[in-house]
């Protein structure tokens, strides 16, 4: 029970006392709720002074990139480096099809990338850069150490956390984390207050290794990117136009690296099969399936086998979790 202006108004006083004139801070930008609005603060306090990055790292959904650069720029002013580095990730990930080891490769190539970023910012304004910010939410803290006391401390020793893409070695950096003591639907308000759209702040989560976790196998193999991301783009586009996705926690489309036979025009086909998964959730640790009702789903299977070659078959999942996590890696 904050009022939300009170606590913007106090978070932008605290950041501008701890960071110096001549102090420059960095921050990953991973196109997601937390990342935006922890940055968009920041900005608001520190203004040029701060420099984000956004790595595409070609495991990102249909016209991502575009879409948050165009959010970034047009409509939050905020100043961002796009960096492209799909040459860097997808070619480091071919041939590999153990999950664990994906993510791995994917954690790695970040840091690499995101310490590249680091190097620059320094030679471009001369200095090394003495923070970073991080879109921490309070249960992110609570998870990973006791709950602060009393007051609000806003530097911490740097800690491993699953949204932490890696943070560059030699660089020291002193940890910025405006969010740490607000729950999502707090985050949310203040987004609001900072003037992003209501639209972006209800986006549903997507993970860190982005497609690589819905496709299982090599993610390299054929055109599955290509396709799951079109797929992807129908399915999620046809639950807004039911007006059903702020019910759902997330939705996505898999790639099966499975071919089945089908017949499409008079066409024996081989090609392959998607999975669709829908679940709700309070907080992604537990998760049910969502009803989608049949009318929908019908529409659905037939949109996608008419608009994306190479596809055939669609299955629904329709598992909860327990047993089975949301994604499928
Ligand atoms: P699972 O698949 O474990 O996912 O049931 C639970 C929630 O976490 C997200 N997720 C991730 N988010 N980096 C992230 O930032 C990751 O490596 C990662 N793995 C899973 C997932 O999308 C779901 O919301």
């Amino acid at each position: 029970g904050w009022k939300m202006e009170d606590v913007l108004e106090e978070e932008i006083k605290v950041i501008k006392g701890m960071v110096g004139p001549e102090d420059h801070v960095i921050c990953a930008l991973s196109g997601g709720v937390d990342s935006t609005v922890a940055a968009k603060l920041v900005h608001k306090a520190i203004g040029d002074r701060l420099h984000c990055v956004f790595v595409d790292n070609g495991l990102l959904r249909y016209k991502e990139r575009e879409r948050v650069m165009d959010l970034f720029e047009k409509r939050l002013h905020l100043p961002v480096t796009c960096v492209d580095a799909t040459e860097e990730f997808l070619s480091k990930l071919k041939g590999v099809t153990e999950p664990e080891m994906k993510r791995k490769i994917i954690g790695k190539e970040f840091i690499n990338i995101f310490d590249l970023f680091a190097h620059d910012v320094e030679k471009k304004v001369g200095k090394k850069p003495t923070y970073l910010v991080q879109g921490t939410l309070y249960p992110d803290v609570i998870e990973s150490c006791p709950p602060p006391g009393s007051g609000r401390t806003h530097s911490h020793t740097i800690k491993s956390h699953h949204n932490v893409g890696g943070l560059p070695k030699d660089m020291k950096l002193k940890l910025i984390e405006p969010l740490k003591l607000l729950f999502k639907d707090e985050v949310r308000e203040l987004g609001k207050i900072l003037d992003i759209s209501e639209d972006f702040l209800k986006r549903h989560p997507f993970p860190g290794p982005g497609l690589a976790v819905r496709i299982p196998g090599d993610v390299t193999a054929g055109n599955s990117l290509d396709i799951l991301r079109q797929v992807d783009e129908i399915f999620i586009q046809s639950i807004r136009d039911a007006k059903i996705y702020d019910e759902i926690w997330q939705a996505f489309a898999v790639f099966l690296p499975v071919k089945t036979v089908g017949v499409q025009g008079d066409q024996r086909t081989h090609s392959h099969a998607v999975a669709l998964r829908a679940v709700t959730s309070q907080d992604g640790m537990t998760a049910d399936w969502y009803y989608f009702d049949f009318k929908f789903l019908d529409d659905v299977s037939r949109k996608i086998c008419n608009s994306v070659r190479g596809v055939n078959r669609v299955l629904l999942d329709i598992t909860s979790k327990p047993p089975s996590t949301i994604e499928w890696e």
